[in-house]
Parts: structure tokens; sequence; C-alpha cells
């Protein structure tokens, strides 16, 4: 069951926040700089500030190991793409040839020689000579020269030493994102960069738990953090003392919008008691931000702690803000209003959002309307400095926190801020120590360390999200070490940028819809993380909830079959989903008698008809998923997984429909599907058949004829003839034998197929077998 509560409490905003989560880009940005202005002459000084700060990094500042690391091999090119996979990989990969398997995978291809000498650092040129080295051992194996024998016995001797070798590299690269493996080791490590003014989050690393042990591991780990962290805390303003940074994922296995209920019992206990700790201690205890799927949870759980009576008087409760995301600036407003009514003050972290990856590819292969996050970097510079414009006029309750290794961010802040205004920059541990640095050492100015804290295995996904970010050539930290980019090219204003690219798609980037465009439409999505959307289903499906249907066969001559089935929900058993008539020996053969090949439409008239069904599917989604779930037991992502692979099934044959004469049609064919899938693998078979132009006979699983009766009558209404195209639910024995053994067949589909019509018209009546999968 969906649990359909709203997960944030009733506010004025929650509205606004459900309408922006995919909203038009464009729009958003308008209301942001409707909402915040900031001035020419604000941007004129942001500018100028920002190349200063540009060429004093280039000129003073020694720019850290990642940062050359990062730039030489950026996800631009195949070698980065390899020591990022690389890297992600070994972390996991527990057994030695694995190990050495993957490491000639990832370093043999690629031409290491072109990065030699290139980086201002030798360490990241003696790492590219030790890669080159390693391909080249690798790579000499069929050599029959006396180096390729050589080469070929180093290999042997030393495929452990190269293993140790480059995991020992992936862990250095990993210990350069994480400050210790235990919180006292991370204590004690920070303290050269505490004394030169700088403050500390802690994390403890770990995320998405899978498991209550894990989620109670990770709880243990923050506990323990939070005692030793605070226990040395002389401070008594939250602005100068340490705190921890807490990711909820990690603390409970199903941090997730439909659990929302469970969270307020499960969840909520267990972040108060972490949050009474650090406030007992008067440490920060900030809620980082994950998955945009995860803000709304996020959002009911800070409020649970907002009105908890037992954290009044504290403001070490901290929120991250992500600037890529179009609530944003919704969240900042809800926020506000929300330490208003709680009578509290907050500290914010604003970021720009580490998951825009992940954000892409998950909304285009969901097939939603739009994504969560904007997608033109300018959009997103706008948003941040926006959101940071609104965070400094709300002072009175929110303490805000600017975390950014951008030249041009930090520009904006020092810019937008009042002279004496309490904020704090913020960076990650092994990042942007030059632009902070100059922060904290040149203008005086409050800067925190964000530093992950735990073992190697429990970095994966955070240093993934670090090369990522990166990696990418788009990102300031690559820019910055690139001295082929003017310092006033990477200053540009946001707004002339955004303002220049208005109207034109993002460069490379698909909206979801159009992933398989031109070819053909994506299948619409629903998203189950999104209220709006659970609503939208759970009230297009409610008609349907008690609804009995009562199918039988639909052919091109009367049935004379009167057996009934009753079709009870596998689920709920008092639950009548309908009756079925099934049809007998004598209604198949009539059938296979008066069906006929689809002759008289064109590949394009048949395109079109099975384009057409595919929109009623869609349209139809709410009776669909209804029978779905009563009569096959579906849940609802997998009805809606169920729906969406038969849209794409209509679409996709009706594209291959188009590449006549390789699809000829062969007469009629009988379609015998089974349960599992009862409308998407029936649909797909009938699709295949009728793409070439072939009749259809159809027999459902037994135990699920009403969703296919749906199916049929849609295909109908789109407008397959029903000579062309003609149901009869039955049994295997009787229906099922005669469709399957009669000579008037000449393609059969049977059980699970997926085969294409190009596969369906290889059997000639005289070679027809059946097809399964
Ligand atoms: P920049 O190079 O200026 O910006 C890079 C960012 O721009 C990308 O990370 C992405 O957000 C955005 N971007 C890139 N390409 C596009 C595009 N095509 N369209 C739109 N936007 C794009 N992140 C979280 O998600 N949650 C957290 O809780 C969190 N905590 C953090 C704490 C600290 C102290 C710091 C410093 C960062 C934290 N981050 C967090 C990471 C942060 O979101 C950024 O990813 C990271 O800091 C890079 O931003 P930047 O301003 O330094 O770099
Ligand atoms: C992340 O884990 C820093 O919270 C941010 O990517």
């Amino acid at each position: 069951m969906l649990d359909t509560a709203n997960p944030a409490p009733d506010s004025r905003h929650t509205s606004a926040l459900e309408m922006l989560y995919r909203a038009d880009p464009e729009t958003v940005i308008r209301g942001l700089m409707e909402g915040t202005e900031i001035t020419q002459q604000e941007r004129d000084r942001i500018f100028q500030r920002s190349i200063d700060l540009i060429n004093y990094m280039r000129e003073d500042g020694k720019p850290g190991l990642m940062d050359l690391f990062l730039a030489e091999y950026g996800l631009s090119t195949n070698e980065g793409i390899a020591l990022m996979c690389l890297a992600e990989a070994l972390l996991r990969v527990p057994d030695h040839g694995t190990i050495d398997a993957l490491i000639e995978d990832k370093i043999v291809p690629y031409d290491w020689d072109e990065h030699l000498g290139k980086s201002q650092s030798a360490l990241v040129n003696a790492s590219t000579a030790a890669l080159m080295l390693t391909g080249r051992v690798l790579d000499d194996d069929n050599s029959s020269s006396v180096l390729g024998l050589l080469n070929r016995t180093v290999k042997r001797l030393g495929e452990p030493v190269v293993r140790v070798a480059v995991k020992r590299a992936m862990h250095e690269m990993g210990d350069q994102f994480v400050l210790g493996q235990t919180i006292e080791e991370a204590i004690k490590r920070g303290k050269a960069e505490r004394k030169k003014g700088y403050l500390y989050s802690y994390d403890m690393l770990g995320e998405a738990a899978l498991t209550e042990k894990d989620a109670r591991a990770y709880f243990d780990a923050y506990a323990k953090a939070i005692d030793a962290i605070g226990r040395g805390n002389q401070e008594k303003g939250i602005e100068t003392s340490p705190g921890v940074s807490v990711k909820l994922s990690a603390l409970h296995p199903r941090f997730e919008f439909a659990k929302a209920r469970r969270l307020r019992t499960e969840l909520v206990p267990r972040v108060t008691e972490l949050a009474l700790a650090a406030s007992k201690l008067r440490i920060g205890f900030n809620i980082d931000a994950e998955e945009a799927d995860r803000l709304m949870p996020t959002l009911d759980v800070f409020e649970q702690l907002l009105q908890d009576p037992r954290l009044a008087g504290w403001d070490g409760l901290g929120l991250v803000i992500q600037a890529y995301g179009k609530r944003a600036g919704a969240v900042i407003d809800w926020l506000y209003d929300a330490a208003e009514r709680h009578d509290r003050k907050v500290m914010v972290r604003l970021v720009k959002g580490a998951y825009w990856d992940s954000e892409v590819k998950r909304s285009q292969v969901d097939g939603v309307e739009n994504f969560p996050v904007f997608t033109k970097r300018a959009a997103t510079d706008i948003s941040y400095m926006c959101c940071a414009k609104k965070l400094l006029g709300m002072t009175d309750r929110i303490y805000p926190q600017f975390a950014t290794h951008n030249a041009q961010t930090a520009a904006t802040i020092l810019e937008l801020a009042t002279d004496g205004q309490r904020y704090e920059f913020q960076r990650l541990h092994g990042m942007g120590e030059t632009l902070h640095n100059y922060l904290v050492q040149e203008l005086g100015a409050r800067s925190r360390i964000y530093a992950p804290v735990g073992p190697h295995k429990d970095l994966l996904a955070y240093l993934v999200r670090r090369l990522l970010e990166n990696g990418a050539n788009s990102s300031f930290v690559n820019q910055v070490v690139d001295r082929r980019l003017p310092a006033e090219h990477i200053a540009r204003d946001p707004f002339e940028k955004y303002q220049t690219s208005i109207n034109r798609p993002p460069r490379g980037l698909k909206n979801p819809q159009q992933i398989f465009a031109p070819e053909r439409l994506n299948s619409k999505g629903w998203d189950l993380r999104n209220p709006a959307d659970v609503r939208d289903i759970a009230e297009t499906r409610h008609p349907f909830s008690v609804h009995q249907w009562q199918v039988g066969p639909i052919m091109a001559v009367d049935p004379t079959g009167d057996e009934t089935l009753d079709l009870i929900n596998p689920a709920e058993p008092k639950d009548t989903v309908g009756t079925a008539t099934m049809a007998n020996e004598a209604d198949a053969a009539a059938a296979l008698d008066a069906a006929r090949p689809w002759i008289e439409s064109d590949a394009r008239g048949r395109a079109a008809t099975l384009n057409r069904a595919a929109d009623l599917y869609e349209t139809h989604f709410g009776e669909l998923f209804a029978v779905l779930a009563r009569e096959a037991g579906k849940t609802q992502l997998d009805a809606v997984a169920e729906l969406r692979e038969a849209v794409d099934f209509l679409r996709y044959y009706a594209v291959r429909a188009m590449e006549l004469p390789a699809h000829r049609p062969v007469g009629v064919v009988s379609c015998i599907s089974p349960w599992n899938f009862p409308l998407a693998i029936f649909t797909g078979q009938i699709a295949a058949a009728l793409a070439a132009g072939n009749g259809v006979v159809a027999k459902p699983a037994e135990t699920t004829p009403i969703i296919a009766s749906l199916g049929i009558q849609l295909l109908h209404e789109a407008g397959v003839p029903e000579e062309v195209l003609q149901f009869l639910p039955g049994h295997g024995r009787t229906v099922g034998q005669v469709l399957s053994a009669s000579s008037k067949v000449s393609g059969l589909c049977f059980t699970g197929s997926t085969a294409t019509a190009q596969a369906i018209n290889d059997h000639s009546p005289r070679q027809r077998r059946p097809m399964r999968s």
C-alpha cells in the first residue's frame, strides 16, 4: 500500500514545493530573479572580485593535489573515465583475480602517454608514468620480442605488485577526501587546520543504509562522534563550535517518501536522540541534502525537530539546501516560516548540489515530465546567488553557511553580505584550500571544513560524487587549473550567460520524454516519490477500486463458450475483480477461420495505429493500474513498470513497422502470453505481429484475462480491425492447444517471448515452431 499521508506538515509553502518539483526551469529562474533582485552594479562588482580571486589562486596559490589530478584526468578524457571506474570498483572488489582483470581492463586500452609531463604536479606526473608503465607491461603480452618476453615475465611476477600499487594509489585518492578512519584520528589530524582558524563539521561516512543493522551501526558512529567532538568543546556560540553533518538515509533503511508514517515513529526518535546529544554539548547538528526525492521526508523530520520542546533555545540545528534544485527558493521560505512558527534559530548550508548526474539519469530512466534540478550551469549559479541573497536577508532566524570552492560564488557572498553580518564559508576536506586559506587568512572570514570520517569501505558513494562533479570540465576546480581559460571566462556573470542561452535546450542533454528521440517517444513515467504523482494515481484509480469487470472473447464471429471464471484478487481473497467467459475449442477454430492479415493498411498506417494505442494505454492509466493491482497482484511500482513496458513495446514496434520490406507479414499469428507480465508481454507479442501486418489471435493467461481484455479494447479503439486482432480468454489445454497446433496459424508467439516481428516472420508455416523465452 502506498502511504499517501502528506510527509511535510501543512504549511502555505508545501503546495509551492510540490508545484516546483519538476517545474519549467525558465519559470523558476524568473521567479527567483523577481523575488530577490541582484543589481547590475552588484553583478559588475562580483565579476571584478571573481577575477581578482581567480588571479590570486593562479598566481600565489598552490592548487591541491586533487584539483590537479582531476584537472589532468577529468571526465572529458577516456583515461579519466577509466580511472574513475577503477577507483569506484577497486574499493569494493574483494578478490585478487578480479582486481587484476579490472586493472588490465581499465588501464591497458588508454593513451596514458598523452598526459605525461602535462601536470603542474610532480606527483600527478609520476602517477601518469606509473600508469603508462603498467599499461605497457600488461599490454605487451603477445609480442615475441625480447622486450615482450621480459614484459610477460614482469607481468607474471609483477601482477600482485601492480595490484597492490594501483590499489594503494586508489586508497591514497580516498585518503585525500577522508580526514580519518576514526573520529579520534580525524580530530587529531584536523589540528593543523584548526590552528589556521578553520572550524570543522564531521561527517561519519555511510549513507543509504539497506538494513536496520547498517542503520544502527551508522547511528552508533554518530553518537560516538558527537560525544568525542562535544566533550572538548569550550565554545558557547554555534558559529565557533564544531559540528556534525548527518545523512538521514544512513539512519533508516527506508528513508523515502512512501514510508512517511514509519519515519515519524522510527527515524524521528533516532535523529532526535542525536540532536539532543549535540544540543547538550552545544555543537552543531547539520542535516545533509541528498537525492531530490528525499527532500519532503527531510523537511518533515526537520520540522519534528524544530517543534520538539527539549531542543528549544539551541540554535545549532542546520539544514542543507541545494541550489540546483528547482525548489531551493521555496525551501528557504518554508524553513524561515517554520522557524518563525516554532520560534527557533537555525543554520542553513547553501550548496549547489552533489547528485546532479544521478538526478538527471534517474529522471530519464523514469520517463517523468521534467528534471527536479536545473540542467544549465548558469541556472544553478543564478539560483545560488538569489538564494544567498535571500538567506542574507533572513539572519534574524537563519545563520547562513555558504559551501563552495568556486571563486565566483565566494565573491558573490563577499559582495552581498553587509558589514559585520554573521555568516560562514565552508569547504570540503581535501578541496578548495587555496581559496579558503585566502578567505580565512587574508580576509578574516570564517570557514568550516566538512570532513568525512570512516573506513574506506564506506567511502564509495562519496568518492564517486567528488570524482563526477570535479572531473566535469564545467566545474570551477577543473577550470581554474586550466591556464588556457582566461579568468574573465571563468568569472563570467551567470545572469548574462543564462540570458544568451535562453530558449536553447541544454547541450547534449535530452528531456526524459525524448531519450529515444527522434525514433520514438519514451513511455510516460509516474514518480512514486512525488506526492503529486501518488495522489494523481490514487484519485484516478479510485473509481475502479470496487468495480467488477465482465470480459469474454472478442471475435470477428459470435463465440459459443459459456464457461465462466471468477477472477479473485490474489492479494485479497475477498475481492472479486470480475468474471471472464472462456472461449472453447470451437471458438478458437472459428476465430482462426475468420482471422485475416492486416493487409489493407500500409506500414505508416499500422505505425500510426500502434502509436495511437500507446497513447490510449497512457490515458487509461487509472483503470489499468487498478486491474494490474487487483487481478495480477502487482505493487504500484510494478504496475508503473508494466504499463510503461507495454507502451514502449507499442512505440518500438511502430518504428519497426516502417522498416518494411525487412518485416513482411506471414499470415495469422497466435499469441499466448503469461500471467507474470499480463499486459506488457501480452501487448509486446501482439504489437510485434501487427507491426508486420499479420493477423493475431491472442490468448491471455487464464488468471489475467481482464487486463488483457482492456489492452485489446484499446488496440481496437486505436483502429486495429476486429478480424485482424481477436481475443480468446481460455484454457491452455483447449484454446491454447488449437492456437498452437492449427495449420491456419503461420506464426506462434508463446509465453514470455519478446520476439520481434522479424522473428515471427522467420517462421513460415512449414518451419513453424514455438518461440519461447
Ligand atoms: P562549481 O564548480 O561552481 O559547481 C559545480 C556544481 O554545479 C555541480 O556540483 C552541480 O551542482 C552544478 N552543475 C554542474 N553542471 C550543471 C548543469 N549542467 N546544470 C545545472 N547545474 C550544474 N552537496 C549536497 O548535495 N548535499 C550536501 O549536503 C552537501 N554538503 C556540502 C558541504 C560542503 C561543506 C561543501 C563544500 C559541499 C557540499 N556539497 C553538498 C557539495 C556541493 O553540492 C557541490 O557539489 C560542490 O561543492 C561543488 O560546488 P562548487 O560551488 O564548489 O563548484
Ligand atoms: C556529499 O556527501 C558533501 O554531502 C556532500 O557529497
